[in-house]
């Protein structure tokens, strides 16, 4: 775990490094200066190298067309860093004097070709017959896909929702190292301290998320952003792509924290099967639109779209996360590992949101291109939510081979099955598990976000920032 010493180390090893450079320029002012106590006890704690007192020759050349005059300027006993300044005041005073005798002599190429761009800078007005994206925006332009309005004018709002989400996602901010993870350290390194299949779960867990998080980012930032066109949407965005990278920081810090082997943890996703096969599925529907020549705008790429967002939201982070978060929030609710339960417990809340989010920007989409959810499009998503249930079935199996922690494969997939019913009903589809009840109804009160509660005796209610902060 890190502490203050590692940070005091840091400083300690960074000052060396900073010392010579400063010292050239300052040494041949101080050497001319009459020794006064202070300079005694700067040479007597630091007692630079001979370089310090010889007046080193300017080592930089002057740039490419700067007046020799500059330099001629400046007293014979300045420094580099004097003749320099007094080069920099010379030049600044040409050209605040415009068009002055010395202009011609003291203009240099780079200030020409400065002049010259700025001449060609093009800002077009509003009146002088600007394109649609300069003008101002109203509501009724916005749009989730294809807008063509300006999209760096956040507001007039259209999608209320989406900027509540922003600001509850701010309101719920947290960071990794504020969770304390003694309990877990004790316990993970204790020989009896875990069973063999508990432990297995929080390798695989902390193998799965922390490459996953990743991947949701990475498709975030790479691939999603600049195909939804609407600004307050795209604040979410950001908002969310700052939270995965929060939790793979935590499951880094949990890593660290346990001093697991690193390289077996973060590779599990190419050497683990069950791992493996989930982070394939999701990277291939990033492949469809990550490439910057990818657009929208036919009924064909508008679909690719859409399907990265059916496979991330509702599959990714709405399916794939659910049997690594009930395993480790179950292992909480025994006193186990309880500092990464509460890690998972921060996480799962704002992947909560995460899901809701994007099964809004779904239907919205929906709403607004009514052609794209024709029949083909409904089996394809059915398709995609079916084809990540199993996969994550598959998981549930890998990773409980017997019964572990009140719980077995078969719980698990019959929830599975439940989750996935609520994302087929959610974009608007029929429910494939008919009569699945939910094994496990203490995940959905973790997850009710008008519930919080101090589920582990955590202080999750009293968490916030912003708006509850208090200044008396
Ligand atoms: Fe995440
Ligand atoms: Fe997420």
């Amino acid at each position: 775990m890190l502490s203050w010493e590692d940070y005091e180390d840091d400083s300690q090893q960074q000052a060396p490094a900073v010392t010579p450079a400063v010292a050239p320029a300052v040494a041949p002012a101080i050497s001319k200066a009459p020794a006064t106590a202070s300079d005694t006890d700067n040479q007597t704690r630091t007692p630079e190298p001979e370089t310090s007192i010889v007046v080193p020759e300017p080592t930089r050349e002057p740039v490419v067309g700067a007046p020799e005059k500059a330099f001629e300027t400046a007293a014979p006993s300045e420094g580099p860093a004097q003749a320099e300044t007094a080069a920099s005041e010379q030049a600044i005073a040409s050209i605040e004097g415009g068009t002055s005798v010395e202009a011609g002599t003291l203009k240099d190429e780079v200030l020409l070709q400065a002049e010259a761009a700025l001449a060609d800078l093009d800002a077009p007005m509003v009146g002088d017959g600007a394109a649609e994206e300069n003008q101002r925006v109203t509501v009724d332009q916005k749009r989730m896909i294809n807008c063509r309005a300006d999209l760096n004018q956040l507001v007039p709002f259209k999608y209320d929702w989406a900027w509540q989400k922003y600001l509850d996602g701010c309101a719920n901010h947290w960071m990794p190292q504020e969770v304390n993870m003694t309990a877990d350290i004790a316990l993970w390194k204790s020989e009896n301290g875990l069973t063999q299949d508990e432990r297995l779960i929080v390798k695989r867990s902390l193998g799965f998320f922390s490459t996953a998080d990743s991947l949701v980012a990475n498709n975030l930032v790479l691939a999603i952003y600049r195909l939804i066109t609407n600004p307050e949407c795209r604040q979410y965005l950001l908002r969310q792509a700052f939270e995965e990278a929060i939790h793979t920081h935590a499951y880094q810090y949990v890593i660290e924290s346990l001093g697991m082997d690193e390289g077996e943890i973060f590779n599990m996703y190419h050497e683990v099967p069950a791992v493996a096969r989930k982070a394939s599925w999701g990277l291939k529907y990033t492949k469809d639109i990550s490439d910057p020549t990818f657009t929208t705008g036919t009924l064909e790429t508008d679909k690719v779209l859409l399907k990265n967002l059916i496979a991330y939201y509702c599959v990714l982070e709405g399916v794939f996360f659910y049997c690594g978060f009930t395993q480790i929030l179950s292992m909480g609710r025994r006193n186990k590992m309880t500092g990464t339960s509460e890690q998972f417990q921060y996480i799962l809340r704002d992947e909560s949101m995460h899901v809701n989010f994007g099964i809004d920007v779904i239907n919205q989409i929906k709403m607004e291109n009514p052609g794209l959810w024709d029949e083909e499009m409904q089996n394809q998503a059915r398709q995609m939510i079916l084809e990540g249930t199993q996969l994550e079935i598959e998981y549930a199996r890998d990773t409980m081979p017997r019964g572990v922690l009140g719980m077995n494969a078969n719980m698990m997939a019959e929830y599975l099955m439940f989750i996935a019913n609520r994302r087929l009903a959610q974009i608007g589809l029929t429910e494939q598990f008919p009569g699945v009840k939910n094994p496990f109804p203490w995940m959905s009160e973790i997850m009710d976000l008008k519930k919080e509660k101090n589920f582990f005796e955590t202080r999750v209610t009293e968490y916030q920032t912003g708006g509850a902060l208090s200044w008396d």
